[in-house]
């Protein structure tokens, strides 16, 4: 197959990159939105909260206080170019989305109501209900419906991407109705997979959530940046880890602990439960480790999310999934009684190494949405970011991309050679070996030393530990054991080919993590308890070398702010 554009990945970012090429090529390149989910199934639909975006310039808010409240949540690590970048088109979307028919809450005079949110100096979280990105994900998709040129590739699981001599030349892909493998040849490529955290194992992240955009483009030799970082939502619903959104704690809800008391008074007295979640996680972990949470089941002690003081009213017109999940998961109603939660990964906020346009250090291949860095979350991200970043790089992406091919014309491109082709059909063949390893049994393992090593407070000898056992997982799993031969629909080998996509991003975490000597963001160590400017206000690079990973630094991009001691 051959198409003009590739679009890998089908959340809010690929979609929307998808839209804006489409829309400025006038509807004329040939456009192929690849996804190994359903396409209106990717896990932007988990998105629950909101979308930030400065849209209330005339009750005080403004760019430049978005932009604020996010360097100082990134601790300072964001590249502040790109974040001015961020707030000012993030407005553009939401009213995009309006006029598509995104069913917005709203106020009672009919504006688009927005909600507080944590290190938000000012409500700016633009929601429907407790199910955003669901609304936001069937918005687009609608609309993608009448876009002819876009072919869409549902359950698609794509392998590798071919560069070759400096270009992005396509896809390996199977599809996994057939269980038939292809190279989907494109002239140029956005990659907007996400980056997910299913290498922890209590995580917000649903189960496709498996890194492999990030493993793909490590492999085809581009960088990720900041990959230590990594965040953990403090409401994670226990045992399940399921999100239960931060809208919760914005439309008031309180965290306690068996003392009944609220703890945040002690971390972040002028915020409270509405601090940013790199200092509630680490609030929520030391009320646990210091005896103040509650024993819970295999190990996740946990402290309380109380929404009882909102009343039935409240929380079943603005937290409806909230309750739903919480009856359906734990037994829980949230009216009635307080809800257990602890710290869940639930993002990465590294990812992909790209420009302020979204352009990789490949000409023709762009990245896009949680896959990328564009380094607008620094050390830690403020809620409802996330998406908005989605949006805007998404239609960045795909119009910068769109324009390229225009600018190029529309060259043809080459295929692999019958050699490579080959090669990786006999790589796959391979896994389905006699005896082997069990992925199943590797990634179980992977979960729980990422859990114990890489979590919300770290070590150097915990990390050294860490990164030893993931080394000697690799290992294991050059030799993994496919059971199910058969070729329709092999879950079992999509789980093996995701599971050393997971091992490959836990590595770059770890190695990241280990050689970063302070605290930072998420990133807190109990060997360095402090931030150190002098010596890390900079990005770690890692990229895959002829003997093994290699890693190297690049200086953060101040434009306004010099960091500030950081306080809530
Ligand atoms: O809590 C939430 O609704 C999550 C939002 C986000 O991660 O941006």
């Amino acid at each position: 197959m051959e198409h003009d554009l590739l679009v890998i990945g089908s959340g809010l970012a690929g979609m929307r990159a998808a839209i804006s090429a489409s829309e400025i090529s006038g509807n004329r390149l040939d456009i192929a939105l690849i996804s190994k989910t359903h396409l209106n199934r990717a896990h932007s639909v988990c998105a629950q909260g909101g979308t930030a975006a400065v849209l209330q310039e005339d009750k005080g808010d403004s760019y430049l206080l978005h932009a604020w409240d996010t360097v100082k949540g990134s601790d300072f690590l964001a590249d502040q170019d790109a974040v001015l970048l961020l707030v000012r088109e993030s407005p553009k979307e939401m009213i995009f989305l309006e006029h598509l028919g995104m069913p917005w809450n709203r106020t009672d005079d009919g504006r688009i109501a927005q909600r507080p949110f944590g290190g938000h100096t000012f409500p700016r979280a633009t929601f429907s209900v407790d199910k955003t990105g669901q609304f936001e994900v069937q918005t687009l998709w609608g609309y993608l419906q009448s876009k002819e040129n876009v072919t869409f590739y549902h359950e698609w699981f794509v392998i590798d991407l071919l560069i070759e001599k400096g270009k992005f030349k396509g896809v390996f892909a199977i599809e996994m109705k057939t269980g038939d493998l292809f190279f989907l040849k494109g002239k140029a490529g956005i990659l907007a997979t996400g980056l997910g955290m299913r290498c922890y194992s209590f995580t917000t992240y649903s189960l496709g959530q498996t890194g492999d955009g990030g493993a793909m483009a490590l492999r085809a030799g581009l960088t990720l940046r900041d990959m230590e970082f990594v965040q953990f939502h403090p409401t994670g619903l226990v045992p399940s880890g399921i999100l239960i959104t931060e809208g919760a704690r914005g439309e008031g809800g309180h965290l306690k602990n068996n003392k009944g008391e609220r703890f945040m008074e002690r971390y972040a007295p002028e915020r409270m439960e509405l601090a940013p979640r790199d200092v509630v996680s680490r609030a929520e972990m030391t009320e646990i480790l210091e005896g103040r949470g509650f024993p819970g089941p295999k190990g996740l002690d946990y402290v309380h999310l109380d929404l009882t003081h909102l009343g039935a009213k409240e929380i079943n017109s603005k937290l409806p999934l909230v309750r739903e999940v919480c009856l359906k998961f734990s037994g829980i109603d949230p009216i009635e009684e307080p809800i257990p939660i602890r710290p869940a990964a639930h993002y990465p906020m590294g990812g992909v190494k790209v420009n302020l346009k979204g352009r990789t250090e490949v000409p023709n291949l762009w990245a896009a949405g949680e896959v990328a860095n564009v380094s607008v979350h620094g050390a830690n991200r403020l809620g409802t970011n996330s998406t908005a970043e989605c949006l805007v790089w998404g239609r960045i992406t795909g119009e910068e991309a769109a324009l390229y091919l225009m600018r190029n014309g529309v060259k043809g491109t080459s295929s692999p050679s019958k050699e490579d082709l080959l090669g990786r059909e006999e790589e796959i063949f391979s896994l389905f070996r006699e005896r082997g390893g069990d992925p199943y049994l590797i990634r179980k393992e992977l979960g729980e030393l990422m859990d114990k090593y890489f979590h919300v407070i770290r070590s150097g000898e915990g990390m050294r530990e860490g990164l030893k056992r993931i080394r000697s997982l690799i290992e294991s799993s050059k030799e993994i054991q496919v059971q199910d031969s058969s070729k329709e629909y092999n879950t079992d080998l999509i789980y093996a080919l995701e599971t050393r996509n997971l091992l490959e991003v836990a590595e770059v975490i770890a190695l990241s993590a280990l050689r970063r000597e302070e605290s930072r963001g998420s990133h807190y160590r109990v060997d360095y308890p402090n931030r150190d400017d002098e010596n890390w206000l900079k990005h770690t690079l890692v990229r895959k070398g002829p003997r093994g990973l290699e890693i190297s630094y690049e200086p953060v991009r101040i434009k306004i702010w010099k960091p500030v001691e950081r306080r809530y």
